[in-house]
């Protein structure tokens, strides 16, 4: 049997979560420009088979360079930096936020091309061997907590606070400072405290399996010209 937090969440949890995004454009506690309907802004990726949840940096990887243009990029809790070494391979400009300092791995799979991929020798990644606070968030566009242990709340209130854009996979709620109310989920809390935050946020799914709905908010962060659009 999947692990609590392995699980696969279903269409209902997803379809609460826009609900609680549609409030976020309805009613935003800071009114910026209007903002794109989710569907048109994150369209759901074309069909293919799910992949392991080992793959989910790559999934991720993909899914941000098909619709950001780079940017200055935080992976907050990134444990090994796969995906901020990817990001930066790809001309974006990355850290890695964890106060456990952990080396690349030495290979990992292309799932466009199906290649074995070696890190080459030298490779790096920048890493602040910290636990994350707001005030490390200034130099970033985009904030990415993947599974980031303790640090939704820390890094919705930064974002509201500099104008950054987010990227969430909400694990569990250990170390956060707030519970989710019975009968509401985890992922459900956070999006409404974002939300509460004034941000306008974009529920989203990456294919794999285990937790994987994501809460995307741009903030200031631009949009590749595809994406644009479909504004
Ligand atoms: C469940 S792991 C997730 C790692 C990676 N993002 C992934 O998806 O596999 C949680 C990570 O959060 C890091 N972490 C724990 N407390 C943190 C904090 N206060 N600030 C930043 N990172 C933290 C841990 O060291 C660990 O690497």
């Amino acid at each position: 049997m999947a692990k609590k937090h392995d699980q696969e969440y279903g269409q209902q949890l997803f379809s609460s979560l826009q609900e609680i995004a549609a409030g976020s454009r309805q009613h935003p506690a800071t009114p910026p420009a209007p903002a794109p309907h989710p569907v048109a802004l994150f369209p759901p990726p074309p069909r293919e088979l799910r992949k392991m949840k080992k793959f989910r940096f790559q999934l991720l990887h993909r899914w941000l360079v098909e619709r950001f243009e780079p940017c200055r990029a935080a992976d907050i809790g990134g444990g090994k930096g796969l995906l901020a070494y990817m990001l930066q391979e790809s001309g974006w400009e990355t850290a890695v936020i964890d106060p456990t300092p952990q080396a690349l791995p030495h290979k990992y799979k292309n799932i466009t091309t199906g290649q074995r991929i070696k890190t080459p020798a030298g490779a790096a990644v920048r890493h602040i061997d910290l636990e994350f606070s707001s005030t490390m968030a200034d130099e970033f566009d985009l904030l990415i907590g993947m599974h980031a242990h303790g640090c939704n709340a820390l890094i919705i209130d930064a974002a509201a606070r500099l104008g950054c854009g987010f990227i969430l996979f909400p694990c569990c709620v250990i170390d956060e400072p707030f519970y989710p109310p019975i009968g509401t989920t985890w992922l459900e809390s956070v999006a409404d405290y974002a939300v509460r935050q004034g941000h306008h946020i974009y529920p989203f799914r990456l294919n794999f399996k285990g937790q994987n709905i994501g809460l995307a908010a741009t903030g200031r962060c631009r949009l590749s010209p595809s994406h644009q659009i479909l504004k």
